[in-house]
């Protein structure tokens, strides 16, 4: 059975949801994922151990987690070595007008650039607006963000953008690389 590290950061929680999708996914098709918070990595984990690599990072302020990127730097020689692939969530990927969307895929290459690492496969995805999760500064900062952007400001709800075929596809085709 081929072992399958599914890595990621997530400041809110939506990141981590999808990378059990992604999980839920390489266990329905025979593989054995092990997911990890990149925040909290357990002592003495050997990426090099794994048949292959599925990192995930959200973006906040225009940049992915730092602690995901000092993880793919650390491992990069591994990771470029093995099937792996990269996922960015964000609200950018949300927009419906795909030249919107332009600045998630610009955010993603700046990632892969900056880290060296070379994936097999990439996908930006949509996240969510938590407004519940959120204190009330974070609140009002993405209530604002969101209204110029037409987007959604009701924050008594939380929204999800995300669109789970899209998740699975990626799974899919991750899962279809391994042997
Ligand atoms: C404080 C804050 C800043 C954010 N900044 C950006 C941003 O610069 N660009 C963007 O596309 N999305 C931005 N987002 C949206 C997040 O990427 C989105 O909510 C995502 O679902 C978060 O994933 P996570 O819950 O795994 O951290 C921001 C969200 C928050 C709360």
């Amino acid at each position: 059975m081929t072992r399958v590290l599914v890595a990621y950061g997530s400041s809110e929680g939506q990141t981590a949801t999808i990378a059990e999708r992604v999980g839920d996914v390489l266990d329905s098709a025979g593989h054995e994922p092990v997911l990890i918070h990149l925040k909290h990595p357990p002592s003495g984990l050997d990426v090099a151990a794994y048949d292959g690599v599925i990192v995930g990072a959200s973006i906040h302020a225009g940049s992915h987690q730092g602690y995901v990127a000092e993880f793919v730097r650390d491992h990069r020689e591994t990771l470029n070595r093995k099937p792996s692939a990269f996922f960015s969530v964000s609200l950018t990927a949300a927009n419906a007008d795909p030249v919107e969307r332009e600045p998630a895929r610009e955010l993603l290459e700046a990632f892969l650039e900056e880290t060296g690492w070379e994936p097999d496969g990439t996908l930006t995805v949509a996240g969510a607006l938590k407004y519940s999760e959120y204190g009330l500064v974070k609140r009002f900062v993405m209530r604002r963000i969101a209204g110029k952007a037409s987007g959604d400001t009701d924050t008594s709800r939380d929204y999800e953008y995300t669109d789970w075929d899209e998740v699975e596809a990626f799974a899919l085709e991750f899962s279809s690389q391994l042997s």
